[in-house]
C-alpha cells in the first residue's frame, strides 16, 4: 500500500484543532538524523522503510500526522504530546505518572514503540510502522507545546501573527520557523532539506559544537521512559521562559511576530538541532542491538 504523505500532511494541517508539530520541524529533524546515525542503522532502515535514498526518515517523518484522524488511526491520537499539568509560570515541569494519560501520551508511545522495534517477533509491517512513529514522536517531544497542559497545548489561546490570527500552538508547530526560513513554503521537503543542512553543520563544527556533546547523554535503550522524560520536560521548561514567560492570560490577543518571535527562533532551532541529534543516536541503540540479532527485516 502506498500514502502520498505530502498530501495527507497537508490536509491534516486544515483540521480544526490540529495538534501537529507542522510538517516542516519534523522533515528537518528528520533529515538532520540521517546525517548523524551510522552507515549501519542507515542500511537498516532503509531496508525497513523500503527507500533507499538519503529521504528515507524525511520521507515518513509526517506519516503519524496523517493517519491520527483517519477512523483506522483514531488509537494513536493522544500518542503526539504529553499534557504537563504545571502551572506556567511560576512552575513548569512534567511527571509521567500525572500527565501521562491512561490511553496513553508521547512518552509511552515512545517506549512502545521502541520495544516493537526491538521485537523479533513481530511483522516486518509492524517494525516498519513503529519505526515512521517513532521518527514523528522524538520530533513531537521537542516542541514545547507538545509537552503542556494549559489551552490544551495552546489551541485555544488565541494570539496575533504578523497581524493574523492564529493559535498559539499553530505559532509554534509552524509559524516561527517558517518565518525564520522567509515564509511559509510550498515545499516543505526543499527548505527542511536546506535548514536540516545548516543545522548539521552547526552541530558538527559551528553554535552548537560543544554543547550538543551533552544532547544524546542518559540515553538508556532499555528505559525509553526516562530516556524520553528527560526530554519532554527539558522541552516543557521552554514553556515558563519563552512560550508562557508572563503566564497564559498575559498573552491572548498580543502580536507574537516581533520581539516574542526574535525570543522565540533560537528556541524552535535549538529543539530541532536537538531533536535530530537525538533521534540519530536512538536509532543507532537499536539498530546496534538488533545487529546482535539475527532478525530479519523481511523479504523486500
Ligand atoms: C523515498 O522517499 C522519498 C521521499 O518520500 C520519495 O520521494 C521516493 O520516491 C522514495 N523512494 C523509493 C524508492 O521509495
Ligand atoms: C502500542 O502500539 C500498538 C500498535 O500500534 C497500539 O495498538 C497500542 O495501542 C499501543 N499501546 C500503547 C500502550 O500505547
Ligand atoms: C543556511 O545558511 C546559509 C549561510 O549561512 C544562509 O544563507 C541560508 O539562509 C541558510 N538557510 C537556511 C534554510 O537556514
Ligand atoms: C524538570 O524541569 C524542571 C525545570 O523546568 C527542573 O526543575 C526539574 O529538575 C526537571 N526534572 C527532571 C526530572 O529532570
Amino acid at each position: 500500500m502506498r500514502l502520498d504523505y505530502g498530501v495527507l500532511a497537508l490536509g491534516a494541517t486544515f483540521l480544526p484543532g490540529a495538534v501537529a508539530w507542522g510538517s516542516l520541524g519534523h522533515i528537518t529533524v528528520a533529515y538532520i538524523a540521517s546525517h548523524f546515525v551510522k552507515d549501519t542503522t542507515m542500511t537498516y532502515f532503509q531496508e525497513l522503510l523500503r527507500n533507499d535514498t538519503e529521504h528515507y526518515l524525511a520521507g515518513v517523518a509526517t506519516w503519524a500526522d496523517s493517519i491520527r484522524y483517519t477512523r483506522w488511526g483514531r488509537f494513536s491520537k493522544d500518542f503526539h504530546f504529553i499534557d504537563a499539568k504545571d502551572a506556567p509560570p511560576s512552575y513548569c515541569g512534567v511527571d509521567f505518572d500525572r500527565d501521562c494519560k491512561a490511553d496513553g501520551c508521547v512518552v509511552s508511545a515512545m517506549a512502545n514503540y521502541t520495544a516493537q522495534l526491538l521485537d523479533a517477533g513481530l511483522w516486518p509491517w509492524r517494525r516498519n510502522q513503529a519505526a515512521k512513529f517513532v521518527v514523528h514522536f522524538v520530533g513531537d517531544i521537542h516542541q514545547p507545546l507538545h509537552a503542556e497542559n494549559v489551552a490544551q497545548g495552546g489551541n485555544a489561546i488565541h494570539v496575533k501573527w504578523d497581524s493574523s490570527e492564529l493559535n498559539l500552538h499553530h505559532v509554534w508547530d509552524s509559524s516561527i520557523a517558517e518565518k525564520m526560513l522567509g515564509g511559509n513554503r510550498r515545499k516543505p521537503y526543499d527548505a527542511a532539506f536546506k535548514w536540516a543542512a545548516n543545522l548539521t553543520e552547526a552541530i558538527k563544527s559551528g553554535k552548537y559544537q560543544a554543547s550538543s556533546k551533552s544532547w544524546a547523554e542518559g540515553m538508556i535503550l532499555d528505559n525509553p521512559i526516562a530516556t524520553s522524560m528527560v526530554w519532554a520536560n527539558e522541552s516543557n521548561s521552554y514553556i515558563c521562559t519563552h512560550v508562557l514567560p508572563e503566564g497564559p492570560e498575559a498573552i491572548v490577543g498580543e502580536e507574537l511576530g516581533g520581539e516574542y518571535f526574535e525570543k522565540a527562533a533560537p528556541v524552535i532551532e535549538l529543539q530541532v538541532a536537538k531533536a535530530g541529534y537525538r533521534l540519530a543516536a536512538w536509532l543507532d541503540l537499536i539498530a546496534d542491538r538488533l545487529s546482535g540479532t539475527t532478525l530479519p527485516v523481511g523479504e523486500l
